[in-house]
């Protein structure tokens, strides 16, 4: 464990935490900041960004000991910064409708502060160019826009560019205002996901031992190393699991396919695929002791090409299927043989081809 002091949103701060944790779990799980959220933990959506020293982070790529001694801003702490100026900010935001399930809104509202912040105003395209890195899933980015633009006017911060854009329009909601009230919460990092209950003092945490290549045969795997290590309950591979585990049926229309082994147990067929299941106190601990699991694989060729899987080569991707042809369907629809036959032109392609071309 490190000792980390640092100022969370003004205010001093200090917590012990594992040396391998990310700032993010340290923000969320330790600190209790909910706003932080995570999309992709790998540099990619931006949900979980806070501001390092007034400057916009990934906190899901940075160890929490590196926040030793800094400044960090997230959500919760934006409302303080504009005691006046916030109900115009929240109020911006939820008229012109800058989100829908809100899981972006945060970090979203994390970079509208570091434009606040600044001191010159902000033309649309940096604007633009400043939100590139914050992933929406669901709203898109005009109304967010059109948002930042209103805000950043009030502000004095716009340039007074108008962009096509971002035409000037008021994108009232159709709720009722109880509603619009509340979603004011999503702005201040009070939206709650699934990923939320993990946080409760009681739920311990899960995680999977996966597969680290593509095909191979299983000679081996070790739990000892993972079961012994700090904060680990128990960690489970498929024969721990037998009267439990069920395996799960793969079906197409009526007819049963085949039995999905949740756990891999003889071979893996994918990079990811599950062999083992880790319980611990939290997520930290279950993930350093995932790294501690030993598999021994007997390396086996993918099976990447479509036409030679379909005569077995270079092996069945699944085994419990026993073959990697599952079904075979024939569907015609009108006069396929006049259609042949008086067509002008005939044009034949498998569903491979069609595929290939389309990667
Ligand atoms: S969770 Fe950090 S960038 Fe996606
Ligand atoms: S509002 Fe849902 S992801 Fe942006």
């Amino acid at each position: 464990m490190v000792k980390l002091s640092f100022l969370l949103n003004g205010e001093p701060f200090e917590a012990e935490a594992p040396p391998s944790m990310s700032l993010a779990d340290l923000l969320r799980s330790i600190a209790g900041m909910r706003s932080i959220h995570l999309g992709c933990e790998q540099g990619v959506c931006g949900a979980c960004t806070v501001l390092v020293d007034g400057g916009s982070a990934r906190s899901c790529l940075m160890l929490g000991a590196q926040a030793q001694g800094r400044s960090v801003t997230t959500a919760e702490g934006v409302p303080a910064q504009h005691p006046e100026f916030w109900p115009a900010i929240e109020a911006a935001l939820v008229e012109r409708n800058a989100f829908q399930c809100g899981f972006c809104t945060p970090a979203m509202v994390v970079c509208l502060e570091e434009l606040l912040a600044g001191d010159k105003p902000v033309s649309l395209d940096a604007v633009l160019r400043h939100l590139s890195g914050q992933l929406c899933r669901c709203t898109g980015y005009t109304p967010v826009l059109d948002a930042f633009g209103e805000i950043l006017g009030r502000a004095g911060l716009s340039s007074g560019e108008t962009s096509s854009r971002t035409p000037a329009r008021q994108v009232r909601s159709h709720a009722t205002k109880d509603r619009i009230d509340d979603r004011g919460r999503f702005t201040r990092g009070g939206g709650r996901y699934v990923a939320d209950l993990a946080l409760a003092d009681d739920v311990l945490a899960v995680g999977f031992v996966r597969s680290a290549v593509a095909r191979a045969r299983i000679l081996s795997v070790d739990l000892d190393s993972t079961r012994r290590a700090e904060g680990v309950m128990a960690a489970f591979a498929p024969e721990d699991l037998e009267s439990t585990l069920r395996p799960l049926p793969v079906r197409y229309g009526p007819g049963r396919l085949y039995d999905w082994q949740l756990l891999a147990r003889s071979s893996v067929s994918y990079v990811g695929e599950p062999l083992a299941v880790v319980v611990g106190t939290n997520r930290a601990a279950v993930e350093e002791a995932i790294d501690l699991a030993d598999i021994e694989y007997e390396p086996l060729s993918p099976v990447v090409d479509v036409e030679k899987a379909r005569e077995g080569s270079p092996g069945v991707v699944r085994p419990e299927a026993g073959t990697n042809v599952l079904f075979s369907l024939k569907r015609e629809q009108g006069d396929v043989d006049g259609a042949l036959v008086g067509g002008a032109s005939l044009e034949a392609r498998s569903f491979a081809d069609i595929i290939k071309n389309s990667i």
